[in-house]
């Protein structure tokens, strides 16, 4: 069994760098492949999700060059003949961001022929918006029970009103306008940092789009795109994460290149609970001295509000916090399977449909825990390092996912763990 064991109760006190963004270099990877030649992607994290992608993109006939943190890829094979684009189904179900791909690969080849990407844990996970933006582009999608197969004789701009913020929706959009004919316009657009990211550079490839980072995307189609170098923005969320481990354990630390203005409402998050917050010259520093005071009602929402990635992070700061206070979860329709964990640790959480309540306590107790998806994974691993005694979180690999190296990051911090491997109960 893949865990991590953490020997839990030390104040914090240390720096760490924040590693690239996973959730901009995922829709940039799948963004090059309408780019004829070779990209350079510095910056890019050493994870799970990004291993997968590079996989799927090369049965795609991608050249991929890795080194350290920086990729290449040439897509040149792409190019010059009409190859109906089948994805791996492993990779497409182990991999969600897949669908990533099929607005690029539409503008590429015309054809694109795919599973539907799993849901998880977390929730459904529907990519109804993907599809239903890409028909208005001229896309003639037949659904089948395990897929579908999407064709077009040339994707066409078209005028797009989201139901509801959606960043892939958002982000596959984008992506199968860059090159279409005409206009197209996206109203009730994501605005996540991650958008910005794919926006700057798609623009910096010479595509011409307008507005990124607000709730009006205008992309005005270009007939092609050029190479081009680009260092991926650090990672908000894996920063928010250092954050609350020191809102569990409490000390002082230093996150390098944090990316602070994209950090505000985690920020007033952290303050609430009693954190004092510094913007830094190339990174943030936290002080969490006294006690935890518990927030009255933190809820999630799309950029700028308070992430649903860091949902968890923060409910496991909760627990040891002073008071009673509320969590709301508005993104994602279950994605409280942490609760039960914390509970085994002593945690008092209730939890009624999409809102926990949550009384402090003293201290959580070290147990085995079973990590399900990747951002909980991450929160079991806070809550390890803020228990009394040891802890061993099970399924690592879920956090890998998203985390370069959680246990060497969090021990730059203070906190005493390591990566193991066992064969259950010890
Ligand atoms: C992105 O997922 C992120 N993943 C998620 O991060 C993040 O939690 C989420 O945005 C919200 O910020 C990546 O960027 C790779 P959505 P995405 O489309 O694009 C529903 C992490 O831990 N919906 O904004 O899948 C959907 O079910 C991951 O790094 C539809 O109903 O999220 C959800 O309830 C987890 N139909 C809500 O919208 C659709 O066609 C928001 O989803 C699309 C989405």
């Amino acid at each position: 069994m893949d865990a991590i064991q953490i020997y839990g109760g030390n104040r914090l006190e240390g720096q760490t760098k924040v590693q690239g963004s996973k959730n901009a270099v995922l829709p940039i990877l799948a963004a090059t492949l309408l780019i004829n030649g070779t990209c350079e992607i510095k910056n890019c994290p050493v994870i799970s999700d990004v291993h997968h992608m590079l996989r799927l993109m090369e049965s795609l006939c991608c050249k991929i060059e890795r080194s350290g943190h920086t990729i290449r890829i040439y897509t040149g094979q792409l190019f010059g003949h009409d190859m109906p684009c089948n994805m791996p189904s492993d990779s497409v179900c182990v991999m969600r961001s897949s669908i990533m791909l099929l607005g690029a690969l539409l503008a590429r080849t015309g054809r694109v022929d795919m599973q539907y990407p799993g849901g998880c844990v977390i929730g459904k996970r529907p990519i109804d918006l993907h599809l239903k933006g890409l028909r208005k582009m001229g896309v003639v999608i037949e659904e089948r029970e395990d897929g579908f197969l999407a064709e077009t004789k040339g994707l066409i701009g078209a005028e797009h009103k989201l139901p509801f913020v959606s960043v892939g929706a958002t982000e596959n959009l984008v992506l199968a306008a860059v090159l279409a004919k005409g206009d197209t316009v996206i109203e009730n657009a994501a605005r996540e940092p991650e958008i910005c990211a794919l926006c700057d550079f798609l623009n910096q490839a010479g595509a011409r789009i307008e507005g990124a980072g607000t709730s009006r995307i205008l992309i005005r189609g270009v007939e092609k795109l050029h190479e081009v170098s680009y260092e991926v923005p650090a990672d908000r969320i894996v920063a928010g994460t250092y954050l609350a481990a020191c809102l569990c354990c409490g000390g002082e630390i230093y996150l390098k290149d944090a990316p602070c203005s994209q950090m505000t409402a985690v920020n007033v998050a952290a303050a609430s609970m009693g954190a004092e917050v510094y913007e830094g010259s190339d990174g943030l520093q936290i002080v969490c001295k006294d006690k935890r005071k518990m927030p009255e009602r933190l809820r999630t929402d799309s950029y700028p509000g308070f992430p649903t990635d860091l949902q968890s992070a923060f409910l496991t700061a909760m627990t040891m916090a002073e008071g009673r206070g509320t969590m709301e979860e508005t993104i994602f329709e279950n994605r409280f399977h942490i609760v039960g964990q914390l509970q085994k640790m002593g945690a008092k959480i209730i939890c009624k449909e999409n809102t926990v309540s949550v009384e402090g306590i003293e201290r959580l107790k070290g147990n085995i825990l079973q990590a399900e998806e990747l951002r909980g994974g991450a929160a079991l691993v806070l809550a390890g390092s803020a228990a009394d005694g040891s802890s061993i979180v099970e399924n690592r690999h879920f956090i890998e996912r998203g985390y370069e190296n959680i246990c060497q990051d969090l021990r730059d911090l203070g906190v005493r763990c390591e990566t193991m491997e066992y064969s259950g109960r010890v």
